[in-house]
């Protein structure tokens, strides 16, 4: 255990997978006031990365490598460093690798959170009442636990049914479900935020943005699953590192708030934005567009068609809304991969390399 924070726990708080993409992202917005201390319990699966954070000061930040699902580790690291909240962003994330092993997702997602809340509530109810009354659990989902829209419906909103399709998004209803019933149950202190696709800095190459990124870059085809009508919203991750902020501040107990862009976009159109900002940005040597690298592919089983995000409450209770454009936040996107090739040289190694194999060679291109 580091020197950390044990001596002001109303500003150390805690965060479970803070070493993957959107964990990061918000320890590094979390810490950019000096007196604000983090601890992040990670086990360091494929997708985290403890070389993010390794520049931070160890006495304002500290790595525990750990699995959520041991309830004991845990329990002793809330009895350490007493934090004020958890921001719980431990998950398996990628849909493509539920479908090839769900089990991982069943365990981390649904065992991992269930864990998480019971030691949670133990050291919860251990603590004074004034504590217990600040204590806060904030739970990271997905607007996927809602399943599929059509064209012409009205976006989710968090009255909406849950109906998820894949085992990703399974297993992230069944940890929402937990979360509610720790709340109504136990009063535990939860806050559950439903968040659409965000993108930017740090995200593992598997997911739609980085991975068309540095495959444009590297001269190999653009794979997109099915038509490319299927429609995602888009979120910078800094909006929504600080819609957690702000709900860690003021949201208040047993409170659910769906978050989004208003951006909605077909990958189709997410990925010729991609090629006409690389297209300025590093044109090819042959002077074509990156678009010509675009091929259609068979589809992901189970492929919701569309997704969207109805964010009034948090706008109206929070004063939240995104403030960064498509465009611009692409842009800044770009840019980083652009700038961080160490990064990407050490993430896409090895068994990344496999992943690609397993999930790309196979698919079949879909002239149809
Ligand atoms: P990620 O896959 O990049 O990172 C996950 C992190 O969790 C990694 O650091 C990994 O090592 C860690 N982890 C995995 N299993 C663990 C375990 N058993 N114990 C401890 N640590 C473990 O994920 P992300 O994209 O940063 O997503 C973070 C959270 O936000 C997830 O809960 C995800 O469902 C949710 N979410 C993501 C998006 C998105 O677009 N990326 C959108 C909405 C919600
Ligand atoms: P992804 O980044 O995996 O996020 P999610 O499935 O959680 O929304 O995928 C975003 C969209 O992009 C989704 O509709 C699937 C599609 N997609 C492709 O067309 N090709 C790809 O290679 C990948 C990874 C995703």
């Amino acid at each position: 255990m580091s020197r950390l924070g044990q001596d002001t726990p109303s500003h150390t708080i805690m965060v479970t997978g803070g070493a993957g993409f959107i964990g990061t992202n918000f320890i590094l917005h979390w810490l950019a006031p000096e007196f604000r201390r983090v601890i992040n319990l990670d086990k360091l699966t494929y997708a985290g990365n403890p070389n993010n954070l390794s520049h931070i000061s160890n006495s304002r930040y500290s790595l525990l490598i750990g699995d959520i699902c041991d309830r004991e580790l845990v329990a002793h690291v809330l009895r350490t460093y007493n934090p004020r909240a958890i921001v719980h962003f431990a998950a398996e994330s990628h849909v493509d690798r539920s479908i090839h092993s769900p089990f991982d997702f069943v365990k981390t997602n649904v065992d991992g959170t269930f864990s998480l809340l019971e030691a949670c509530r133990l050291h919860w109810i251990s603590l004074d009442p004034k504590q217990r009354a600040i204590f806060r659990f904030v739970h990271i989902s997905t607007d996927e636990v809602y399943g599929s829209l059509s064209s012409n419906e009205a976006p989710f909103s968090e009255h909406s049914r849950y109906a998820p399709s894949s085992p990703y998004s399974a297993s992230k209803a069944a940890a929402d479900h937990l979360v509610r019933a720790w709340w109504t149950t136990y009063g535990l202190p939860t806050i559950t935020l439903n968040c659409s696709n965000n993108y930017g800095p740090f995200q593992f190459p598997e997911k739609l943005v980085p991975l068309m990124i540095l495959r444009a870059l590297a001269g190999q085809t653009l794979p997109v699953y099915g038509d490319g009508g299927h429609v995602r919203d888009w979120l910078l991750v800094t909006d929504f590192c600080r819609a957690i902020d702000l709900v860690l501040q003021h949201g208040a107990a047993g409170s659910y708030y769906n978050v989004g862009g208003q951006c909605e976009r077909t990958n189709a159109q997410v990925v010729q934005t991609i090629c006409e900002i690389l297209d300025r940005e590093k044109p090819r040597v042959d002077g074509n567009s990156y678009d010509k690298q675009l091929t259609f592919v068979s589809d992901r089983p189970g492929h919701d068609r569309r997704y969207a995000i109805d964010f009034s409450k948090i706008q109206r209770d929070l004063d939240w809304r995104p403030e960064r454009s498509f465009r611009a936040g692409i842009e800044q996107t770009i840019r980083w991969y652009l700038e961080n090739e160490e990064w990407v040289t050490q993430v896409t190694s090895g068994a990344y390399l496999q992943w690609i194999d397993k999930n790309y060679v196979l698919r079949s291109a879909n002239r149809s």
